[in-house]
C-alpha cells in the first residue's frame, strides 16, 4: 500500500494556524497509521514524504518538512526495532543534506534485519526522475556489455529501482480528495487501486484506513483479463 499524504496545508489555514502546524500534525498521524498497517497484516506501506518537485516550495517549507522527517525517524527507531518494522528509503540520495541522509540510512541499516511491515519513506521521490535513472543505468551497462537489454527488461527495470524489493502497489491511498498521483512511484502502480477520499492527512484515522482496505477487497481487479464466470446457484 502507498499513501499520498495531501492537505496538511489546508488543515492548518483551516485552524487558523500556520502551515508548519498543519505538517507538524501530519507526522503527528504516522505512528498510529504504521501501528495498524502493522496490525493489519500490510506487508509494505509506503509515504511520499518530499517530491523531487517539492523542492519548488519556499525554503523555510523544504527546511520544516526536511527537519520533522529526521527527528521523526529518530524518534521512531526504537519503536520499530521492537515492533520488528523494517525501514525503507527510496528516493535520491544527493540533494538530501548529509544529516537527514545519515539518519535516513542509519535507520534502514539498523532495522534491515526485522522480517515486519516495510515502513518506507519516498524522500526525494519523483517517479520520472527514478526510471530515467534507471534507463540511464541500463543503457551503460548495456554499452559495457555487462547486461543484454534484449532480455527480461522489465526485470533489469526493477532492479534498477531504488527499492528493487518493493512489491506492486495494490492500493494508492490520496487525501484530500485531490485525484492525481503527482509522479508517485510511476512503476509500481501500473495497476494499483485507487482511493481519494476528502479527509485531510491530518484528519486520517487508523478507522479510515481500514475503511480503505474494505473498499479495496471489494473492487474487481481484472489485470486485463476477464471476469471470472460467476457460478449461478442451483
Ligand atoms: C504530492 O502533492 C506530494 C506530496 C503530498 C508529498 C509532499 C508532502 C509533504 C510536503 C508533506 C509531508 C508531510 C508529512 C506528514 C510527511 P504535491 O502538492 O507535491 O503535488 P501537486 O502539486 O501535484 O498537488
Amino acid at each position: 500500500m502507498a499513501i499520498i499524504m495531501d492537505g496538511n496545508g489546508r488543515w492548518a489555514v483551516r485552524q487558523g494556524l500556520h502551515r508548519r502546524q498543519g505538517h507538524r500534525h501530519g507526522f503527528g498521524r504516522l505512528p498510529d497509521i504504521i501501528a495498524a498497517g502493522a496490525g493489519l497484516g500490510l506487508s509494505w506501506l509506503s509515504f511520499y514524504c518530499w517530491s523531487t518537485e517539492n523542492w519548488n516550495r519556499p525554503v523555510a517549507e523544504q527546511y520544516c518538512v526536511l527537519g520533522l522527517i529526521r527527528r521523526f525517524v529518530r524518534e521512531q527507531l526504537p519503536t520499530w526495532q521492537s515492533a520488528g518494522i523494517r525501514f525503507a528509503w527510496a528516493g535520491r540520495r544527493e540533494r538530501i543534506g548529509p544529516h537527514l541522509r545519515a539518519e535516513l540510512s542509519r535507520a534502514e541499516e539498523a532495522t534491515a534485519g526485522n522480517d515486519g511491515l516495510t515502513v518506507c519513506l519516498c524522500v526525494d521521490y519523483g517517479g520520472r526522475v527514478e526510471l530515467t535513472n534507471a534507463v540511464r543505468e541500463i543503457a551503460r551497462e548495456s554499452a559495457a556489455g555487462r547486461l543484454d537489454p534484449e532480455t527480461s527488461l522489465d526485470e533489469h527495470i526493477q532492479a534498477h529501482l531504488y527499492r528493487p524489493d518493493m512489491p506492486d502497489v495494490d492500493l494508492l491511498i490520496r487525501t484530500s480528495g485531490e485525484q492525481r498521483t503527482s509522479n508517485f512511484l510511476t512503476w509500481q502502480t501500473t495497476y494499483a487501486e485507487m482511493l481519494f477520499p476528502p479527509v485531510l492527512w491530518p484528519d486520517f484515522t487508523p478507522q479510515d484506513l481500514s475503511e480503505a482496505i474494505h473498499t479495496y477487497a471489494e473492487r474487481d481487479r481484472r489485470f486485463g483479463a476477464l471476469p471470472p464466470i460467476r457460478s449461478t446457484p442451483a
